[in-house]
């Protein structure tokens, strides 16, 4: 019988010079940073309200949702919603 894979995280870091976190593949960005016990304004946790926004400076991420609360150009310049986003690299985050 074969082990479960391990879950798999990714280094997150809040801004360039921030503090680092485990931002881990199978839970959202939001989850990842209060499990660090890093602050970050939230409210829905699905997707919808955009109190959670901030920005990706680099790296990936994926939604499990249809179309997150974001236009087309705030996905073009790097906006994204913690809560209903995930990890898929390494990555900087900032508000
Ligand atoms: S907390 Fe509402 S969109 Fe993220």
């Amino acid at each position: 019988m074969n082990a479960p894979p391990a879950p798999s995280f990714f280094i997150g870091r809040l801004g360039i010079e921030g503090p680092p976190f485990d931002a881990w593949s199978q839970q959202s960005l939001l989850a990842s940073l209060e499990q660090a016990g890093l602050d970050w304004p939230s409210s829905c946790r699905n997707g919808t309200c955009r109190t959670c926004i901030g920005q990706l400076v680099s790296g990936r991420i994926r939604y499990q949702i249809e179309w997150p609360g974001l236009s087309a150009e705030e996905k073009a310049e790097g906006y994204v919603l913690p809560c209903a986003a995930f990890a898929c690299s390494d990555l900087v985050l900032k508000r």
